[in-house]
């Protein structure tokens, strides 16, 4: 049986938990080859290949992406994954904390890209993704720099598209709402009632639930894909229509 990404190769940055790690796992069932770069790729089994990289330090993701590369014969989807989070409002964070997270969010990804552009230019089908989130387009409350990290990483996609769009690559972006990872378990494990507060990030999506890690892998399995030929510069919400929905309250039983 063939499946879409058949003889694709595809490095995915954070592969190694939550979102990177479902979109690893899916694009692999799909038929593509996968390398995952991540700060601890150690408990990766196979097909998985990891390689150890921070996206904070340029010359780590050059190594990482060189030897991918190589170990895949090529790179034709970029999943620019890796992130991390920070709470507070605009007067809460010191700047190491700004410089650390634009570093990690923004910057990882350009210096991600920046290294796999030489192969991406190489391949017929060439696509990029980027892990967004819903934070870029609504105002959460507590999100300040994160949100501005996720606002960066929005127009990043944007300008990334019109630049290599006559270069056969493809570049989008996912928007996520509140997605059950390991990530937010740790959120909601140091918060004071955490059911209370899965509870209310639960009842904040119209879907009335968390996202699941797989369900946001499927939108970017698909922008990799070759059936998104024709799909670039775009931000897919997979939010449990957070950004989209004004719905009413539910009327008293
Ligand atoms: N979980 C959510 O609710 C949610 C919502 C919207 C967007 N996102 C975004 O999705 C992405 C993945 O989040 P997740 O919830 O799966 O988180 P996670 O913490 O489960 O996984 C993140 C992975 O990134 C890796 N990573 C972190 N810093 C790195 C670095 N400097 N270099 C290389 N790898 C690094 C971690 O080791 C980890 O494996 C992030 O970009 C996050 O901002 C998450």
């Amino acid at each position: 049986m063939t499946s879409d990404l058949d003889g694709l190769t595809a490095l995915v940055t954070g592969g190694a938990s939550g979102i990177g790690l479902a979109t690893a796992r899916l694009l692999g069932e799909r038929g593509a080859r996968v390398a995952v770069l991540d700060l601890d790729p150690s408990a990766l089994g196979e097909p998985l290949r990891g390689f150890t990289a921070d996206v904070a330090d340029d010359r780590s993701v050059r190594s990482a992406v060189e030897r991918a590369a190589e170990a895949l014969g090529g790179v034709d989807i970029l999943v620019n994954n890796a992130g991390i989070g920070a709470a507070g409002t605009v007067e809460d964070n010191p700047d190491e904390q700004w410089h650390r997270v634009l570093d990690v969010n923004v910057l990882g990804i350009v210096r991600t890209t920046r290294a796999a552009l030489p192969y991406l230019r190489r391949s017929a089908c060439a696509s990029v993704v980027n892990t967004c989130s819903i934070a870029a387009t609504a105002g959460l409350p507590q999100r300040a720099l994160y949100s501005a990290s996720k606002g960066a990483v929005l127009s990043l996609t944007l300008a990334m598209s019109a630049d290599h769009v006559r270069e056969g690559i493809r570049v989008n972006c996912v928007n996520p709402g509140t997605v059950d990872t390991p990530w937010v378990s740790r959120l909601l494990d140091s918060a004071a009632d955490p059911q209370a507060e899965r509870a209310a990030l639960s009842a904040r999506q119209p879907t009335g639930r968390l996202v699941t890690a797989e369900e946001v892998a499927a939108a970017i399995a698909y922008l990799a894909s070759p059936a998104a030929g024709s799909v670039t510069g775009t931000a897919l919400a997979v939010d449990g229509g957070m950004a989209g929905l004004r719905l009413r309250p539910e009327p008293k039983q």
